[in-house]
């Protein structure tokens, strides 16, 4: 089977073909325009990202096509991204793949981004399948995930406030670095002096315990606020210049030192030796180290992380297609009433139980 997937939730326009089967793809193309204009504005603004969208996409997907050396009649399905996302955004991307599978007479089924994330890791790394513990980092979500087998999601954590790279993209901010800034302060943090902050760890404490509120959950805008006062001390004293590596070490450290105790936490809990990252903030290679070794600490030796490479982490349709070939190969199929939506439940969403079950 071959599917065309197409990712439009966001400020990335995205199209890729990925054929094979869902145990085994094989990437055939992928083409991701992003918006750059976005940057202008430190943010992105929905109707610009719509308007980018619309004249980008048949552009995109023609790349991606070319590039993988099909023609249309060689695709047999159209997966596309649905929710959540910017609905404006999500409306085209929508739109169009319902009318070129009408138009083909082919199956189109609707994604959710982040099943797609999950699948991400998967496209290039074939131990990247369940049973996993799953940490889903982007600039829209955070969420801590027990994953027995694929589209079956047992959330345990999520955050409280902002996500992971919502805050990393603030913090980039007000230190006055481009949006999006996570990779910036990541760059900036590698020349950090360990010792000069420290910031409390955000809902992390030795006291909790399984089945606590905030076992697995995280928070971020404390940490948001801890940094700020740290910056306009350290400009009140005419250093900030000097500070700023340190201070992005200290603030990526208390970030990335949260996420991986609760990763690891939800590893040891449900028996997993894979843990499997995406999202835009899963391209942190600090994030990815410090998973690894909470987990070891842990749960031992033999865990090992899954992080996708940096252009299958953030957003783009490969992880779609990858998404969608494995509900179309379990039969299923959107009909022609499929529809965009800003907010959308995971699909395969089971209750939260208790651990080691
Ligand atoms: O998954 P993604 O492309 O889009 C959403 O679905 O939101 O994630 C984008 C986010 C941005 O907040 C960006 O700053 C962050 O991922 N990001 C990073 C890094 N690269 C991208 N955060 C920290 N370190 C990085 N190296
Ligand atoms: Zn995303």
């Amino acid at each position: 089977m071959r599917v065309l997937g197409i990712e439009t939730s966001c400020d990335e326009t995205s199209a890729a073909v990925v054929g094979g089967d869902a145990g085994s793809p094989a990437l055939e193309s992928l083409v991701i325009l992003s918006q750059d204009v976005h940057r202008i504005f430190g943010g992105v603004v929905p109707e610009i990202a719509s308007r980018a969208h619309l004249t980008a996409l048949v552009p995109v997907v023609r790349r991606s096509m070319a590039d993988a050396g099909r023609r249309l009649p060689d695709i047999d399905a159209i997966a596309v991204t649905n929710g959540p996302g910017l609905v404006g955004a999500l409306l085209v991307g929508v739109s169009f793949a319902k009318g070129l599978a009408a138009s083909l007479e082919i199956p189109v089924l609707g994604v959710h981004h982040l099943e797609g994330h999950l699948f991400a890791a998967a496209l290039e790394d074939a131990n990247a399948a369940p049973p996993f513990t799953a940490l889903l980092v982007s600039g829209g979500h955070t969420m801590l995930l027990d994953v027995a087998q694929w589209g079956e999601y047992r959330l345990l954590g999520a955050t409280r406030d902002d996500a992971a790279g919502e805050a990393f993209d603030k913090v980039a901010k007000l230190m006055g670095l481009p949006y999006p800034g996570g990779r910036h302060i990541e760059t900036l943090a590698r020349g950090g002096d360990a010792s000069r902050f420290r910031f409390a760890r955000p809902m992390l404490h030795g006291g909790q315990r399984e089945g606590d509120a905030d076992y697995y959950d995280v928070s971020f805008s404390g940490l948001k606020t801890a940094l700020l006062r740290a910056v306009r001390d350290a400009e009140a004293r005419g250093a900030l210049e000097e500070e700023r590596p340190h201070l992005a070490y200290a603030f990526q450290d208390a970030l990335v030192e949260t996420l991986a105790v609760k990763t690891a936490r939800a590893a040891r809990a449900f028996g997993r030796t894979r843990i499997v990252l995406g999202g835009g903030v899963a391209c942190n290679a600090a994030l990815a180290e410090r998973v690894r070794e909470r987990a070891v600490s842990l749960v031992g030796t033999g865990v090992t992380v899954h992080a996708p490479v940096p252009r299958l982490a953030t957003d783009n349709a490969a992880m779609i297609a990858h998404a969608g070939l494995f509900r179309l190969q379990r039969g299923e199929r959107s009909d022609m009433t499929l529809s965009a939506y800003a907010s959308l439940p995971l699909p395969g969403l089971v209750p939260a139980a208790p651990a080691n079950v």
